[in-house]
């Protein structure tokens, strides 16, 4: 098992539509057992793909470590899609590509998600509350799309400084991150940092 750099916010890598994958071979199931490695060292309950640097849509979800789903088994969806959704909650995200933010988000409640596992078979799923809101949050990644993005303007607004900070290199965290492109960056290996 591999630790792989999670990509943070102000990678492209994290803004674009992932591909569908049509093939599931060797090299792609060990991605998705690195995925979930790397996950369960970082804390998450939930990673996709081009939060590891990778242009398709998977996604890994284990919630087993949360109080009322210690039953649950970690999850490996392929080409997943939200077919359905009921209700609404508001309830507060993070995301291991922005690091230390986290915001109240208003989502729906309990969805149907279409999705296929690593046989490529379709499958449907029904989730709801805590584990219906991460599936969410992975399936926007795979489209591209931040749980920042469903916050109104103000709110993101109060985040901003934040995520410069994230875009340029100027974050810490416990787990490893891929290395922002020195272009971007700020100040992280200047001198004067140490003193
Ligand atoms: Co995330």
């Amino acid at each position: 098992m591999k630790v792989l750099p999670i990509y943070t916010y102000g990678f492209d890598v994290l803004r674009k539509k992932t591909k569908r994958i049509t093939k599931v071979d060797d090299a792609l199931i060990a991605l998705a057992q690195n995925m979930l490695y790397t996950m369960h060292k970082a804390n998450g309950i939930g990673l996709a793909a081009p939060q590891i640097g990778k242009d398709l849509a998977m996604t890994v979800i284990d919630v087993s470590e949360i109080e009322g789903y210690e039953d649950e088994k970690p999850l490996i969806l392929i080409n997943p899609k939200v077919i359905e959704t009921h209700g609404s909650i508001v309830l507060e995200e993070g995301c291991l590509s922005i690091p230390h933010l986290r915001a109240s988000v208003e989502r729906p409640k309990q969805i149907y998600v279409e999705y296929q596992d690593l046989d490529l078979n379709k499958k449907t799923i029904e989730l709801d509350d805590l584990f219906g809101r991460v599936s969410q949050h992975e399936i926007d990644h795979l489209n591209g799309v931040l749980f920042i993005d469903h916050l109104a303007k103000e709110q993101r607004n109060m985040l901003k400084k934040d995520l410069n900070d994230i875009k340029n290199g100027l974050v810490q965290s416990t787990y490893i991150l891929a290395e922002v492109p020195s272009k971007k960056k700020n100040g992280r290996k200047s001198p004067l940092n140490n003193i």
